[in-house]
């Protein structure tokens, strides 16, 4: 075993495949000066909007802006229930706390980590029977799979609740032939570094069809603007995407596609080499995830992980607690039967080093080190 360092997420690795091209983006945008809301804003939501096959993407300041964005522009507020899955990052259940609406926390499926349908249809009972109104569904793509959002969008249908993707950490990827960006009424889309597809600080969008969602999230990324800077016709934020973050991203888009294409090359180099030895993630029917994360279930995850730390092998572990059970957030409802499944991944999942540049030799390192830890 040598000891090269082995980068969790290689950005490095990215930005000397990409060269010139970033710095002379951003070298254009300190030459022209419009740093807020400067030309390439407008040039990456039309390429957005494109790749997701939408009539609009609204950038924004980060995915939690995004979703916060959606839900301010449905109107979602006091009284509402919001149903999200309690495997996740906190920002899927901040945001809805943020508006004054509940939370209600629904379970997600052992193999995939996604939403399970089943407790979806728990928590809406739940929130009904608490005398809330149904207002949205977020169900979450996480480690970049879609949800299962057929199953989850005949759901929301019979029920009234309006679909808003949480795709955070899932976009390049797709569903049933479709590309994330596509389900639900609205799609949220992160560009944190460390993303699928990140820029160089936070960054945001949502993708959606619906021309009064989109032009309501325009003005509210700019303090609830009206027809100029000095006329407020709704309380807002400021939540808009900086030039420079659009211009970073753009270059990345030149070589995005080949990316995720890369990321289905490690994961199943993972896949053929794991079986056995842990639980690689499940892949559902017709998904091509996008390997934000490669998360494995592990039985002694955290003797596994520290074994691996002491040989120079980086893991991570998303999520330690699920956000039902977390301080700020175990007062919400619930499904029927709680979120057992949550609880218990909390415990077992270890995400890999995954990244487009993740070379075979290196791989088998992680490979080798991760079979010698399991067998303890
Ligand atoms: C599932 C999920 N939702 C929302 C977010 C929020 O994105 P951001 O960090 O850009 O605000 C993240 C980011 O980590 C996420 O993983």
């Amino acid at each position: 075993m040598t000891d090269t360092p082995i980068a969790f997420i290689d950005l490095q690795a990215q930005r000397a495949r990409l060269g010139a091209a970033i710095d002379t983006a951003i070298a254009k945008v300190l030459d022209h000066g419009r740093f807020i809301m400067g030309p390439e804003i407008g040039e990456l939501e039309k390429r957005l909007a494109a790749m997701a096959g939408k009539a609009h993407c609204v950038s924004c300041s980060s995915g939690t802006d995004s979703l916060l964005l959606v839900l301010m522009a449905w109107g979602v507020g006091p009284g509402d229930a919001v149903i999200v899955p309690a495997m996740t990052f906190a920002s899927t259940a901040e945001v809805v706390a943020l508006t004054g609406a509940t939370p209600v926390f629904c379970d997600v499926f052992d193999d995939t980590f996604n939403m399970d349908p089943a407790s979806l249809e728990s928590a809406i009972a739940v929130a009904k029977d608490q005398g809330l109104n149904l207002a949205a569904v977020i169900p979450v793509d996480l480690f970049g799979q879609s949800a299962d959002y057929p199953a989850i969008q005949k759901i929301a249908d019979a029920h009234g609740l309006k679909v808003l993707a949480d795709s955070a950490q899932s976009f390049g990827g797709a569903l049933g032939g479709k590309p994330v960006g596509t389900f639900g009424d609205a799609t949220s889309v992160s560009f944190f570094p460390a993303k699928p597809l990140g820029c160089y600080g936070d960054g945001g969008a949502v993708l959606t069809d619906d021309a009064g969602l989109a032009a309501k999230m325009r003005s509210l990324r700019v303090h609830g603007q009206g027809t100029n800077k000095y006329d407020n016709v709704a309380v807002g934020l400021n939540a808009r995407l900086d030039t420079v973050q659009a211009a970073v991203l753009l270059a990345k888009l030149e070589i995005f596609e080949d990316e995720i294409e890369k990321r289905q090359v490690v994961a199943a180099r993972y896949a053929a080499a794991l079986a056995g030895v842990c639980t690689p993630p499940a892949v559902i029917e017709g998904a091509v995830s996008a390997w934000a994360q490669y998360t494995i279930k592990v039985g002694n995850r955290d003797a596994v992980a520290a074994a691996l730390k002491d040989i120079g092998v980086p893991t991570a572990v998303y999520y330690p607690v699920a956000l039902s059970d977390q301080p700020a957030y175990a007062h919400y409802p619930r499904a029927g039967n709680g979120t057992p499944v949550s609880a218990a991944l909390a415990h077992e999942v270890l995400s890999l080093p995954m990244h487009p540049y993740l070379d075979e030799a290196t791989q088998n390192r992680i490979i080798e080190a991760l079979k010698d830890a399991v067998s303890g």
